[in-house]
């Protein structure tokens, strides 16, 4: 295999034979010389490629470097190319090394005239229209490089800790946040059923006999794995038709759900503190160059964030202390905070910004706001809940300790209406063999977010899915 450039430009000495493959950045030309700017995506960095240019009068033996010069001059931005030389110290600034060319073999043309990236900076409402073409660009070839980097360290922050990876259904009956915000799936023809309006529709004669979803959380899932391997971890795609246009709502999005018996709250948010710092600390050190990509076009001081997020410990205060605090300063917001409403994204900010300057763990919110499966408190109006916030993003996790007797959580669901009879394997896991356990959940779309800077959740998944947006 041909050399990537970041390994070229790490690992190769100075007068080594190299060969080039990437795409055209930019093209100049000089009386003698032409540099092409190649990337070939393994870093942000171009490889400069310097040719010189055969002189007109060359004699009949450099009749290759005649058709080489040609191919240089009609070669456009996008175009595929594969460039050999020799690499040497580069005179140019901010630059260690560049090629000194010989010669250049065109792999696939790109016309110019029709090739929508320009040398320009494109804004990103423009670049998600060509999400096709849009990794070619710096900006999103560094977050899907810190994607990757995040992902891969994910896995192995769960391997050092003994969880178990469990791929949970992303078909399935339940809802398990009870929000109601799902996606259905049948094969049924409806178009056929609104013919027939006025008929009930007839799920039994669906493909799976009954009403399914596509699943909005693996959690409920990765609880009976917990409750027989101790420790395990779901990261799969989730779906929730919400009808939210915000900057951090997608329909398809992917989560990371660790889910652990005989671990409490308590546990369950030291986990998360960890892990939050395990992964910014993956990024800083393995993404460095992207993060500096980042921190220079992007957000400007994204690095030194991250690097005092990673010093300090996450604060923590219980959702009724939080309101008390957003009530004093009411006036702050449009949303007025009482006890017992969801925090709005304006209360999240400032109690990220103003109250903690960093991440902040809310915990014990009102039992009406949140989940059936969580475990009350001795108050009974609180359940053991916990949600981190970031500044500029609110929430990025969400998380609790689960209700763990039988008989409290079928009263809870009973009180909420839900179908006992359809969750009976659930409180199974009650029945035989109980045991405290806890988990959450982290969105991974947020997560980059928080990573690269990046504003929009669409810019940070390769075909983001959202109200009324499900293009290529
Ligand atoms: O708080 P949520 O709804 O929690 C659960 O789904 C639990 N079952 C998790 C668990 O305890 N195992 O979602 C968890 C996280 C949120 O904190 C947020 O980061 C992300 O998922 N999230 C979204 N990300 C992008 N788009 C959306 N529409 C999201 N909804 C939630
Ligand atoms: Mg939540």
């Amino acid at each position: 295999m041909v050399d990537l450039i970041k390994d070229i430009i790490r690992a190769h000495a100075e007068g080594q034979p190299v060969v080039v493959r990437g795409w055209v950045r930019t093209k100049r030309e000089l009386k003698n010389l032409v540099f092409i700017e190649v990337n070939d995506g393994s870093c942000v960095s171009n490889m400069q490629c310097t040719f010189e240019k055969t002189p007109l009068e060359a004699p009949p033996e450099a009749r290759d470097r005649v058709t080489r010069d040609a191919v240089l001059s009609a070669l456009g931005t996008g175009a595929s190319v594969e460039i050999t030389g020799a690499l040497v110290p580069s005179p140019a600034a901010g630059q260690k090394s560049e090629v000194a060319a010989q010669d250049i073999r065109l792999i696939g043309d790109a016309d110019p005239e029709a090739y929508p990236l320009q040398k320009k900076r494109h804004s990103f409402e423009f670049l998600r229209d060509i999400a096709h073409l849009r990794p070619r660009t710096n900006t999103f070839g560094a977050v899907a490089r810190v994607r990757s980097g995040l992902a891969y360290a994910v896995h192995a922050f769960f391997k050092e800790r003994s969880f178990h990876y469990v791929h949970t259904p992303i078909i399935t009956a339940n809802d398990a946040e009870g929000a109601g915000s799902l996606f259905q799936v049948t094969t049924l023809d409806i178009e056929k059923l609104v013919r027939e309006e006025g008929k009930p529709v007839d799920f039994q004669e669906d493909f799976f006999g009954k009403k399914v979803f596509l699943t909005v959380s693996g959690q409920l899932e990765a609880e009976t794995y917990a409750s027989a391997l101790s420790r395990v971890y779901t990261f799969g795609p989730t779906f929730r038709a919400e009808h939210s246009n915000t900057a951090r709502h997608l329909a398809e999005f992917w989560m990371i759900e660790p889910e652990a018996a005989f671990m409490d709250l308590h546990d369950a948010m030291e986990l998360a503190e960890d892990f939050l710092k395990a992964l910014i600390t993956y990024a800083l050190v393995n993404c460095s160059e992207d993060l500096s990509f980042f921190d220079a076009h992007v957000e400007k001081g994204v690095i030194a964030m991250l690097e005092s997020v990673v010093h300090s410990p996450f604060m923590h205060i219980t959702y009724t202390d939080a309101v008390k605090e957003l009530e004093r300063h009411a006036a702050a917001f449009e949303f007025k905070p009482f006890w017992g409403c969801d925090l709005q994204s304006e209360h999240e900010r400032f109690l990220t910004e103003e109250v903690a300057h960093g991440p902040v763990i809310v915990t014990d919110y009102p039992k009406e706001i949140k989940a059936f499966y969580m475990k009350m408190n001795d108050d009974e109006k609180t359940v053991r809940a916990m949600d981190v916030l970031a500044p500029r993003l609110g929430e990025i996790i969400g998380g609790s300790q689960r209700e763990e007797h039988a008989a409290k959580l079928e009263q809870r669901m009973a009180e909420l209406g839900m179908n006992t009879e359809r969750y009976q394997w659930y409180l199974d896991l009650r029945r035989f063999g109980t045991a405290p356990h806890s988990g959450f959940g982290m969105g991974f779309e947020r997560l980059v977010q928080y990573v690269t800077g990046m504003a929009n959740i669409r810019d940070v998944i390769p075909y983001p899915r959202a109200l009324g947006l499900a293009e290529f």
